[in-house]
């Protein structure tokens, strides 16, 4: 897996990680889920960086352009409901891309820190050798990215996959990398150092989801 992690430079990315870090900002939930946005934005164009181009030609009204144009057919996957509004700045970007949605949540059976990833819903086009985009804000234990890896096989076999994440713990990033295919691309835009015993992000940002839609029982 190739790694890029966007905050080991500094860009106008910083400022949006930390507004969405900021126990104050984040209570704004539509600046929440517009920063998250932003930021889905700011990784789709890093991430059009590797993928394929080929020229064509542009029509303007004095004249003919040949310009490169990415020729990828993508499909962007996005685990519900964390990753909406991720899903949403990609999508402003890679606007012809076809989309997947799949459900994966924690179910603690025990009420204790014990959990497994249940996935339940999916509908998704084909995926047969085209370009995936799976996109979870927080890339936590990784276990859920691993759960829907295993549920979109009967999809096809996509030809490679970019993981984009927003917030990720060393942890995750490491269970990942050898559970995917080798040419797989993890954009994410900051690396945390620990998990707490929930399996939270520390320090995070809290409860993505919660934040971006409310709270749920
Ligand atoms: N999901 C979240 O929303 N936050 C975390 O820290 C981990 C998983």
């Amino acid at each position: 897996m190739i790694v890029h992690h966007l905050q080991e430079n500094n860009s106008i990315l910083n400022k949006f990680i930390s507004e969405i870090r900021d126990v104050k900002i984040q209570k704004d939930s539509l600046r929440f889920r517009r920063n998250i946005e932003r930021i889905g934005e700011i990784l789709g164009y890093e991430l059009s960086k590797e993928l394929s181009y080929s020229g064509v030609y542009v029509e303007t009204p004095l004249g003919k352009k040949k310009v490169q144009l990415s020729y990828n057919d993508l499909v962007l996957c996005s685990i519900l409901r964390a990753g909406l509004p991720l899903h949403q700045g990609l999508l402003n970007y890679f606007d012809d891309a076809e989309n997947a949605f799949i459900s994966a949540y924690r179910n603690h059976p025990n009420n204790d820190a014990e959990f497994e990833i249940v996935v339940e819903y999916f509908a998704a086009p084909s995926i047969d050798n085209k370009t995936l985009l799976l996109a979870d804000p927080m890339l936590a234990t990784g276990q859920s990215l691993v759960a829907v890896l295993e549920a979109i096989k009967k999809y096809g076999t996509p030809k490679e996959i970019h993981i984009v994440a927003v917030i990720g713990a060393k942890e995750g990033v490491k269970f990942i990398k050898d559970k995917f295919p080798e040419n797989t691309h993890l954009w994410i835009a900051a690396i945390d150092n620990e998990l707490n015993n929930k399996g939270y992000i520390v320090p995070g940002l809290g409860d993505a989801g919660d934040l971006a839609f409310g709270t749920k029982l």
